[in-house]
């Protein structure tokens, strides 16, 4: 079979960039290993987390608030099986969702692990043995990316596990130590705490979501420790060890004091992805990963001509919307188009209740930029809108050019803060000021108004309601 374009890999960067090669009229094929599309967002990653933690959130909500709000309910309890359960139908209804758009746009899918012959011509090779070889004009690399294990201390999927293995808990643990209080290490945290765990974080650095603002950390940290997390910042981790019933974890303060011995029923290692590329045969066209990653120029292209490589696989933020926007920049370049990503300009979010959502420079990378910077700051508390919902814990932090008043950054921990940073990347992209934001009507009462309330105090300090 000879096609115009075939992407290796159908996470959001590979489906996207299929769909909108497909789209542009390109003769499309997709490679997948496994038999389900979507890649490690839609089967592991970022569709079943969210799940998870909705649930969780809504069992919290049961058990702690409902009274205050007049419900009366039996005590509930977790039914982890069907806790699980949901989340497997709703990974479900995602994935073949994306099954039936490869169909409506004509994308032929081909699964199993697909390798360069040259740079012309992918093997595809089944589960059963069975090898297919296709071709084609040109080629996307969406092969994503894998959890990476401590050096000396391999997952064993059973206590030392990756956020895969602990989305797919059969019961709820009575001690879970999870080692890197980044992304997934407080998400799925804060999943199994609020669930009845006791949950202890280690951290090798001094803050959690340490590549967010400073800022944003801080209070996640007071939120998780509300929550009853314990967390240990600016520790190394230097042995775990399933020892059967448990799994042990030591850890040494990095600037001195007492050892750290951790006794727990599971271990979570989210201490970062690698990219991978395993199996794909990279040397048979003379490509090199630095560092794991494929490298790429500024167009997203490999030093082979008419290879791409997108998404996890290469430099960059690893976020599911970042592989999308790279999958759709490539398919309208090969069509001759000139599109643009904004690396500046792609959210972070961090899904744990609050939520944590930024956009933008922090104040840390400023400070280090030598650029001169305002800022302005306004708490949840202070908002109708919050204290209606009680969900008063949180901050909406602007930062902003000092002479020109343009916003550098947006960083917000708070209610429905993944929802209101699409605000933030509009005004930016824009090239907003904070007086524009400031002067423009946001509804009330909405959490919005505390990025127009941040706006007014960054303009020229003065918050209406504080
Ligand atoms: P992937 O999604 O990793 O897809 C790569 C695909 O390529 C896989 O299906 C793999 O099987 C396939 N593949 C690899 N090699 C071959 C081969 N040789 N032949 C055929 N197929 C191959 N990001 C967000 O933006 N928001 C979130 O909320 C979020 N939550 C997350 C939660 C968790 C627990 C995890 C682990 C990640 C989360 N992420 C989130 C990150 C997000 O999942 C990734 O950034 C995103 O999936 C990257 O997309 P991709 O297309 O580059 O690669
Ligand atoms: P991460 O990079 O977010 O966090 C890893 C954390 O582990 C960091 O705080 C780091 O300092 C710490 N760390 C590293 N080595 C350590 C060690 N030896 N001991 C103790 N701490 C150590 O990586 P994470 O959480 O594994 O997530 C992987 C990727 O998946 C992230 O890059 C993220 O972009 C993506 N992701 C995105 C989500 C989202 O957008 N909501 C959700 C989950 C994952």
């Amino acid at each position: 079979m000879q096609y115009n374009v075939i992407v290796i890999g159908s996470g959001p960067g590979g489906y996207v960039a299929a769909i909108r090669a497909a789209q542009l009229g390109f003769k499309t094929a997709i490679v997948e290993k496994y038999d389900t599309l979507g890649g490690t967002c839609l089967n592991v990653g970022c569709i079943p987390s969210k799940a998870l933690l909705d649930s969780s959130e809504h069992f919290i909500n049961a058990k702690e608030h409902f009274a205050e709000h007049g419900i009366d309910i039996p005590a509930p309890k977790v039914n982890i099986g069907q806790m699980i359960k949901r989340k497997s139908d709703v990974v479900k209804s995602n994935v073949d969702g994306i099954a039936f758009l490869m169909k409506k746009n004509k994308i032929d899918v081909h699964t199993g692990v697909g390798s360069f012959v040259d740079k012309n011509t992918i093997k595809v090779t089944g589960k059963d043995g069975k090898e297919t070889t296709i071709t084609t004009d040109k080629v996307i690399i969406a092969t994503g990316s894998k959890p990476t294990p401590l050096p000396f201390a391999a997952f064993d999927k059973k206590r030392i596990i990756s956020s895969t293995e602990a989305l797919e808990l059969k019961e709820v643990p009575k001690h879970l130590i999870v080692i890197g209080g980044g992304v997934i290490g407080m998400e799925l945290g804060s999943v199994y705490a609020r669930i009845g765990a006791k949950v202890t974080v280690v951290e090798f650095l001094d803050s959690l979501i340490p590549t967010m603002d400073g800022t944003m950390g801080k209070e996640l940290s007071r939120v998780a420790k509300k929550l009853g997390m314990d967390i240990f910042l600016g520790h190394k981790v230097t042995a775990v060890e399933n020892t059967g019933n448990e799994v042990v974890v030591k850890a040494e303060p990095k600037n001195g004091g007492n050892a750290l011995e951790l006794k727990g029923d599971y271990c979570l290692v989210s201490i970062g992805r690698r990219p991978y590329t395993d199996g794909l045969g990279l040397d048979k066209i003379g490509i090199e990963t630095v560092k794991g990653q494929i490298p790429v120029d500024d167009h997203l292209k490999t030093k082979v001509d008419n290879v791409y490589a997108i998404g996890d696989v290469v430099r960059g933020a690893m976020l599911a919307h970042k592989a999308e926007e790279e999958g759709v920049y490539v398919a309208e370049q090969m069509a001759g188009q000139k599109p643009h990503v904004n690396y500046l300009l792609i959210p972070g979010v961090v899904y744990t209740w609050p939520e944590v959502a930024s956009v933008g420079y922090t104040e840390e990378q400023l400070k280090q930029s030598g650029r001169a910077y305002k800022t302005g700051s306004f708490p949840y508390k202070a908002l109708g809108r919050a204290r209606a919902s009680m969900d008063t814990d949180g901050l909406v932090k602007v930062l902003a050019d000092k002479q020109t008043d343009e916003i550098l950054g947006i960083h917000i921990i708070g209610a429905r803060a993944a929802d209101m940073i699409a605000a933030g990347v509009t005004a930016m992209e824009f090239r907003a000021s904070a007086e524009d934001v400031a002067r423009m009507s946001h509804a009330h009462p909405t959490y919005m108004e505390a990025v127009k309330e941040a706006c007014l105090a960054a303009t020229a300090n003065r918050p209406i309601h504080i």
